[in-house]
């Protein structure tokens, strides 16, 4: 993680701002020196699969910007759309189809999935080697082991930030809340794996603006707008908020808003991810680089540099 240049800390009570656009831009060009490289190398460009099932429109966007993001980092996207009627089996059909294909590097289903899919049983069924969601029990188990393995996008994206921000993390206080399959727990091991002390908090935790008040780095992945005050952050402490919430604003239309009170926060923590902005453009960045890791590993070839070095475990 060398290159990740720790920014500086001027002193002076304000929050310095982590700007997750400017490092997924840096990121990406990471991954497209890779995919350039790996592709001499393959006769090919790597190739990503994105399964979107149904018409969410939040999906909707998230769906084109990575496939927006793919095909500008120099790799090959196929989008592929099911009606919210189709039937498991049919979504099953097709990601089958796609372990099959030897061509196809990475396979991403975009969750949630519309009622009546089983997303677990949808998720499993995708080939570990393609996993770049990280989300299988193969990913999910390397990752308690610190085995090699695909690690989910917006956990690295969330260590990567505060790498940049601090530097070396090993023995600091990780308070990560929230323990969703997605963000929560895979982040707790992704610290731990940093050689964090991790503390995992949920909704059942009792006082938790006491806990968090003990962290050097509070993860909020709760999903619930605001709920992080100042009250809640040890004075200089560095807050990564991974809140994507949609909240009334002013005048009737609609803002995004993180899990953290980020104007109150921003007078106690030493570093903090705005929303939008922060960790969101981080999850597409870590998505290029695990399908140019996955790209790499199913032909026997090692991850080129940069790009080996944008990995966070
Ligand atoms: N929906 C929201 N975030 C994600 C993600 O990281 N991966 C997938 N597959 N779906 C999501």
């Amino acid at each position: 993680m060398s290159d990740i240049d720790p920014i500086l800390r001027p002193s002076g009570r304000r929050a310095v701002l982590i700007d997750g656009k400017a490092a997924a831009a840096q990121v990406d060009a990471a991954a497209r020196e890779g995919a350039l490289a790996l592709a001499r190398r393959l006769g090919r460009k790597p190739c990503l699969a994105v399964v979107l099932v149904g018409e969410d429109p939040a999906s909707q966007v998230y769906v084109r910007n990575k496939i927006r993001r793919t095909e500008a980092a120099g790799m090959t996207s196929l989008e592929h759309r099911l009606p919210a009627s189709e039937s498991q089996d049919e979504v099953l059909a097709l990601v089958a189809r796609l372990n099959a294909d030897a061509a196809v590097d990475g396979i991403l289903v975009q969750l949630p999935l519309p009622d009546g899919l089983d997303a677990t049983r949808v998720v499993q069924a995708i080939d570990p080697a393609k996993d770049v969601d990280g989300l299988t029990a193969a990913s999910a188990g390397a990752l308690v082991l610190g085995a090699p393995g695909l690690r989910p996008c917006t956990p690295s994206g969330c260590v990567y930030l505060a790498r940049q921000a601090l530097g070396e993390l090993s023995g600091r206080h990780a308070v990560v809340i929230g323990r969703s399959i997605l963000v929560g727990k895979p982040a707790a091991l992704l610290f731990l794996q940093a050689d964090c002390t991790v503390t995992l908090a949920h909704s059942r935790t009792r006082d938790l603006p006491a806990l968090a008040r003990q962290a050097d780095i509070l993860v909020a992945a709760a999903g619930r707008p605001g709920m992080v005050g100042a009250d809640w952050i040890k004075p200089g402490a560095t807050v990564i908020d991974v809140g994507i919430n949609r909240v009334d604003g002013p005048d009737g239309a609609t803002r995004l808003a993180g899990d953290v009170d980020y104007a109150a926060a921003l007078d106690t923590a030493g570093y903090i991810t705005p929303v939008p902005g922060g960790v969101g453009p981080m999850t597409i960045a870590m998505l290029l680089v695990n399908t140019l890791a996955a790209a790499a590993r199913r032909a026997g070839l090692d991850l080129p540099e940069p790009a080996a070095r944008m990995l966070t475990s």
